[in-house]
């Protein structure tokens, strides 16, 4: 669509990047404001001075370890935020409202798969907030004729991700020769997607999807924590001894598998693209070809204390 026009809002707090969209930036038909999805002055005055009409919500606190420590802040952006682009599209009458979520509202399931009617139960403080969110909308859906669209992803990786969540967290870690936490047995299991395809998806729920539907974003793909970390201790050329197997901090919360059927958005054509295991090897070389992106934000303060406080204790000299 070369007629299109991008505007982004994002806060930059410790997970957002400028760098990450420099290519994008020299784009003309891109545009960057700073700020938060809460502050309606903000939201609004884009809303009117860009003419937007359609909006796509990435924007949230995402992490859940972060979230065990506190969880504040992911409810002023990812419950409250959410509200306050719900009230801006009202005002602006705009022509869709798309929200990106996560399975993670569905909470866990030990057999079989959730589907868009499955209930929404989380566990953690993170998925917690995100169903928050999702209920707003709901809200806003039934009260005001929002026209609005949920994705639900599955754990995406991918180049570009910041160092925190498994896949980067890990592979960083293993190209510095430090141990990786695994929370105890590494048998949760996950459904991995590449964020090129969870990024089609989200396209694909945005302009074909239906006024007040959600779809499942995955790509039926189901791996234990464990299998994953083998993969990434190969392709690092790390063995067995770089694995250090920790308490599961998350204590009951920690959800034991996630899987979801996607039926619905293949419906309307889409379908992912990437291989997993490959893919995930490619992600390992692209980490380790740039570690210019990662290397500075692994060496801020803000990081350097997370880790600790959420990890020292058993990671000990390993930190
Ligand atoms: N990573 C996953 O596995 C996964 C899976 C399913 C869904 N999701 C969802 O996809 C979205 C993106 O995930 P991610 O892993 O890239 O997250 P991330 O934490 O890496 O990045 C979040 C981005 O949002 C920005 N942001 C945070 N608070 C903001 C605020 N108040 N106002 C404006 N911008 C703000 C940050 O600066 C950053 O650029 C999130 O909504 C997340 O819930 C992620």
């Amino acid at each position: 669509m070369p007629e299109t026009r991008i505007v982004i809002l994002d806060a930059l707090t410790y997970a957002g990047n400028l760098t990450t969209l420099s290519e994008d930036l020299a784009d003309p038909r891109v545009r960057f404001y700073p700020g938060k999805i809460q502050d309606a002055t903000v939201v609004e005055g884009i809303l009117k001075a860009e003419g937007v009409t359609h909006l796509v919500n990435f924007a949230a606190e995402s992490h859940n370890d972060r979230a065990m420590m506190e969880a504040g802040s992911f409810i002023q952006t990812d419950v409250y935020g959410v509200y306050v682009l719900l009230e801006a599209c009202r005002k602006f009458k705009l022509s869709r409202f798309l929200h990106v979520s996560t399975d993670e509202v569905y909470g866990s399931i030990d057999q079989g798969d959730f589907s868009e009617s499955s209930p929404i139960e989380p566990n953690t403080p993170y998925s917690a907030s995100k169903a928050g969110g999702e209920l707003q909308i709901r809200a806003a859906i039934k009260a005001h004729g929002i026209p609005a669209v949920v994705t639900r992803g599955g754990n995406t990786y991918g180049p570009y991700h910041f160092p925190e969540k498994l896949i980067p967290f890990f592979i960083t870690r293993l190209i510095d020769g430090k141990r990786v936490p695994v929370y105890g047995d590494g048998s949760q299991v996950r459904e991995w997607i590449h964020c090129e395809d969870h990024a089609g998806g989200i396209l694909h729920a945005l302009l074909h999807g239906k006024d007040g539907e959600t779809y499942n974003v995955g790509d039926r793909n189901e791996r234990r924590n464990m299998e994953v970390v083998k993969i990434l201790l190969e392709e690092t050329g790390r063995d067995e001894s770089f694995i250090k197997a920790i308490p599961d901090p998350r204590r009951g919360a920690h959800d034991k598998r996630y899987s979801m059927t996607t039926e619905k958005l293949n419906a309307l054509g889409w379908s992912p693209q990437k291989p997993f295991e490959s893919s995930l090897r490619e992600t390992v070389a692209w980490y380790k070809e740039r570690q210019d992106w990662w290397r500075p934000l692994v060496a801020t303060d803000d990081y350097r204390s997370f880790v600790e406080a959420f990890y020292g204790p058993s990671l000990g000299e390993d930190l």
